[in-house]
């Protein structure tokens, strides 16, 4: 029996933090043996809200290479570029075109995008989840691993396939596989450094906020010695009063490796003074062979371009499979 079939992304929108690697890439680390994984670039995505055009090569190229640092083989997965397999752009057209417009004016993410942005919002950003669901339903994932914000955009994802197949497919005959969402645990929920209830995010103006996978070692103390806190003694997960004792907690427990009552037994009568040089020393040791290779990897610009392209092939190959069938469901020719 052949493997079953992940697929996930992330926008080329910045440095890629330890939010990224720990809600996200080292689930994929892990799930690579067990699945055929297309991992790719969401260049198309980054172009949603304004952006500069002299880095988007640039921080494609990096995510790449934060993606191999971090664990993601080449040789097993497929890691690619969105804009270089155009069926995203042709699929996400003909999804625009059975997709009803109240479906999207419910996603939530665009809700708080758009107060983000304000002024000068586009279609794009408004139309984000029918490209997300092009690119999710091309390559007929059984799973799609995404953190708790996208569930949201698989599940209309879902609804687009479904609808496409009721329209111009047949019960025995399905146009399109419909996959399931698969949401990381809320354990890996990395939270802001400067405020324990917001998400670790790329665009939040305060670099306190994130430890970038490229940070080094005095960064990294720096960013950890600085970091909000409260004023109790002695450590505890889960109290919702004390957001950010529960976020760095649990960083220490990711990064260290060990379970969660270990860790509770450890810190529960530490103070911040003691555990603060505990955890940035613990953060830089994890990161260290992360932030090296990674180093490595973007001054070999020539490799990384090959492991994009022997992605690339086999993207297309998939993705136009699935493109022809939905052209040809809806009624179009196909010329040979
Ligand atoms: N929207 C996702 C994010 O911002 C990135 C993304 C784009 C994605 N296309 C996708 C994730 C397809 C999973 C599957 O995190």
């Amino acid at each position: 029996m052949s493997k079953q079939r992940i697929l996930s992304g992330i926008q080329p929108t910045g440095n890629l933090h330890l939010g990224n690697y720990l809600g996200a890439i080292r689930n994929w680390v892990a799930l690579q043996d067990e699945y055929d994984s297309f991992l790719f670039m969401a260049d198309l995505h980054a172009v949603t809200v304004p952006h500069d055009p002299q880095k988007l090569a640039i921080n494609t190229l990096n995510v790449a290479a934060t993606y191999i640092a971090c664990g993601i083989d080449p040789q097993k997965a497929t890691i690619f570029v969105q804009s270089h397999v155009p069926a995203h752009s042709e699929l996400a057209w003909l999804f625009n075109c059975i997709t009803p417009l109240n479906w999207l004016e419910r996603m939530i993410q665009f809700k708080e995008k758009a107060v983000k942005q304000g002024e000068n919002v586009t279609v794009g950003l408004f139309d984000y989840p029918v490209l997300q669901a092009a690119d999710i339903l091309l390559y007929e994932p059984d799973l799609v691993p995404v953190g708790e914000d996208q569930k949201q955009h698989v599940e209309l994802t879902r609804d687009i396939a479904s609808r496409l197949n009721f329209q111009y497919g047949s019960e025995e005959k399905p146009v399109l596989k419909v996959p399931e969402p698969l949401i990381q645990a809320s354990g890996a929920r990395v939270m802001s450094l400067t405020d324990g209830t917001k998400k670790m995010s790329k665009s939040d103006p305060s670099e306190l906020s994130r430890v970038d996978l490229s940070d080094d070692a005095d960064t990294i103390q720096k960013k950890i010695k600085r970091c909000k806190t409260d004023p109790v003694r002695g450590l505890v997960f889960d109290d919702p009063k004390r957001p950010e004792c529960n976020n760095l907690l649990t960083l220490y427990m990711l990064l260290s490796g060990q379970s969660k009552e270990a860790v509770a037994v450890e810190c529960a009568d530490m103070g911040w003074g003691q555990f603060k040089p505990l955890l940035a020393e613990t953060m830089v040791e994890a990161l260290r062979p992360i932030r090296e290779t990674f180093l490595e990897l973007t001054s070999d610009r020539g490799y990384l371009e090959s492991v994009l392209r022997s992605g690339r092939e086999k993207a297309e190959a998939i993705a136009a499979h699935t493109l022809a069938n939905v052209k040809t469901a809806m009624g179009y020719t196909i010329p040979r």
